[in-house]
C-alpha cells in the first residue's frame, strides 16, 4: 500500500488526540494509504522523545523548520498554540506539503488570510480541524437539515461552556495570553459553536458582540509573580445569517459546573434538532407530525449512521477521540482523490472573519459585518 508520511508539530492535548487518530484510523477503516507516523516535533528534546515513544511516532525533532522542509514528509499536522500556526503553515505550504491545522486558523484575520493565500499559491491541500463536525450525531443533524426534514431554519442557539478558570488563582497559562492565543473563550470555544452555525445553518452576515474578562490578573505558572490577563473569559454574540435565520452563541470559561458543554439547538419551520457534546452519541430530533409529535432521542450508533460502520454494533458507544479519527479519515481520502477537504482554510478564514467582527462589535457597541 502507498504510504503517507505525517509530521506532527506539538504533542500535548491536541497532539495526543491527533496521534491517536493517525494510529487508529487504518485499524478501523479501509484507507487508500497507510499513514506513517514519521516524526513528532516539540521544543524540549527529552520531553519530545518521551512523547514520540509514548504516542507511537518513529522519530522526534526539536525544529519545526527542519521538519517541514524534509523531503520525505507528505502532511504537516499543526497542533501548537495559535501564535505559531501561521509561520508553520506558510513554510509547510512553500515546501508543498498538505497542511492540516488546528482551530482557530490563526490569531488574527490578517494572519488567517495570509495562510489561505499561501496554500492557494502553493497549490497544496489544506484542512482545519473542526473535529466536532464529525461526531456522528452532528453529521446526522447535517443530513436531516440537508434533506429538508426540519424545513426552513429560523433559529441557531449555540453555547460552549467550561469552568476551568473560575478559581482566581488558576495560573495565567498560554490560553490567557493574547500574544499566544489571539483571544480567550471567543477563539478557543465559541469558534467551534460558530463553525457549527456556518456548517448547519449558513453564512453569518452580521453580529453584535460582548466580551468580558472577570479576572484581570493571575499568577504566572510556577511563579509568585502575577501577570495581566488580556483575553476574554466569556464572549457572547447575536447573529444574523444571510438566509434570514437569527442566532446566538455564548462561550464561557466561567460557567460553574459546566465542563465541556458544547450544545446547539436549531429550530426550523417543520422541526428541530439539538445536540450536546457531553451526550455525544445522541441527537434530539423533533419533527412536526401532528398531535403525537414530540422531541425524541436518537441513539446515533447504528451502522447506517455516519462513520459508525467502522466501529461497533448498535448501542456500543463511541467517544470524543473518534471525532478526530473521522477527521483524519476524510483527510486521507481527500488526499487520495486530490480534492480539497472540508472544512479547509477558506472555512478557517470565514470563521475568523466572524471572530474579528465580534471583537469589533464588542469594542464599538454596534452591529458589525462578518462576511
Ligand atoms: N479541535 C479542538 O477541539 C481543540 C481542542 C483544544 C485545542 N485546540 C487547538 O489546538 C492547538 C493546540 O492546543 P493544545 O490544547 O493542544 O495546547 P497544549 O498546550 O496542550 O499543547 C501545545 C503544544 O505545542 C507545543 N509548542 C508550542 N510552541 C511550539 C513551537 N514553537 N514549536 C514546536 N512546538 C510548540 C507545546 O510544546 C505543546 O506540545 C490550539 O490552536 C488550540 O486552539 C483545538
Amino acid at each position: 500500500m502507498k504510504k503517507l508520511n505525517v509530521a506532527l508539530i506539538g504533542y500535548q492535548f491536541m497532539g495526543r488526540a491527533h496521534s491517536n487518530a493517525w494510529r487508529q484510523v487504518g485499524k478501523f477503516f479501509d484507507l487508500p494509504f497507510e499513514p506513517v507516523m514519521k516524526v513528532v516535533c516539540g521544543r524540549n528534546e527529552a520531553d519530545v522523545k518521551k512523547a514520540a515513544d509514548k504516542l507511537g511516532w518513529q522519530e522526534h525533532a526539536t525544529s519545526w523548520q527542519e521538519v517541514v522542509a524534509r523531503k520525505d514528509i507528505d502532511v504537516v499536522d499543526i497542533c501548537t498554540p495559535g501564535d505559531s500556526h501561521m509561520p508553520i503553515a506558510l513554510a509547510a505550504a512553500e515546501a508543498k506539503k498538505v497542511v492540516f491545522c488546528e482551530k482557530p486558523l490563526a490569531n488574527t484575520l490578517a494572519e488567517a488570510t495570509r495562510m489561505l493565500d499561501a496554500v492557494k499559491r502553493a497549490g497544496v491541500l489544506h484542512m482545519i480541524c473542526h473535529n466536532y463536525r464529525r461526531v456522528p450525531a452532528v453529521a446526522l443533524a447535517k443530513e436531516l437539515i440537508s434533506q429538508g426534514k426540519i424545513g426552513t431554519i429560523r433559529h441557531y442557539r449555540g453555547v460552549y461552556l467550561q469552568d476551568w478558570i473560575v478559581d482566581p488563582e488558576f495560573p495565567r497559562v498560554w490560553r490567557l495570553d493574547k500574544a499566544k492565543a489571539g483571544s480567550g473563550a471567543l477563539g478557543d470555544i465559541a469558534s467551534h459553536s460558530l463553525d457549527f452555525a456556518r456548517y448547519l445553518v449558513g453564512e453569518i452576515a452580521e453580529v453584535t458582540g460582548m466580551m468580558k474578562t472577570f479576572i484581570t490578573e493571575r499568577p504566572l505558572p510556577g511563579e509568585k509573580k502575577r501577570a495581566p490577563v488580556d483575553v476574554d473569559d466569556a464572549a457572547l454574540t447575536l447573529l444574523r445569517f444571510e438566509n434570514g435565520a437569527i442566532g446566538s452563541v455564548e462561550g464561557s470559561r466561567f460557567a460553574t459546573g459546566r465542563k465541556n458543554y458544547n450544545r446547539f439547538e436549531i429550530n426550523g419551520s417543520k422541526g428541530s434538532v439539538a445536540f450536546d457534546l457531553e451526550r455525544l452519541n445522541e441527537l434530539e430530533v423533533y419533527i412536526e407530525e401532528g398531535p403525537n409529535s414530540g422531541f425524541r432521542t436518537v441513539l446515533v450508533t447504528d451502522g447506517k449512521h455516519p462513520y459508525i460502520q467502522g466501529w461497533w454494533p448498535p448501542g456500543h458507544l463511541i467517544g470524543y477521540e473518534h471525532s478526530f479519527t473521522h477527521t483524519v479519515l476524510d483527510l486521507v481520502h481527500a488526499i487520495d482523490e486530490q480534492k480539497l477537504p472540508s472544512p479547509n482554510f477558506e472555512d478557517g478564514v470565514k470563521n475568523q472573519r466572524v471572530l474579528d467582527a465580534i471583537e469589533r462589535s464588542a469594542a464599538s457597541g454596534r452591529w458589525e459585518k462578518s462576511s
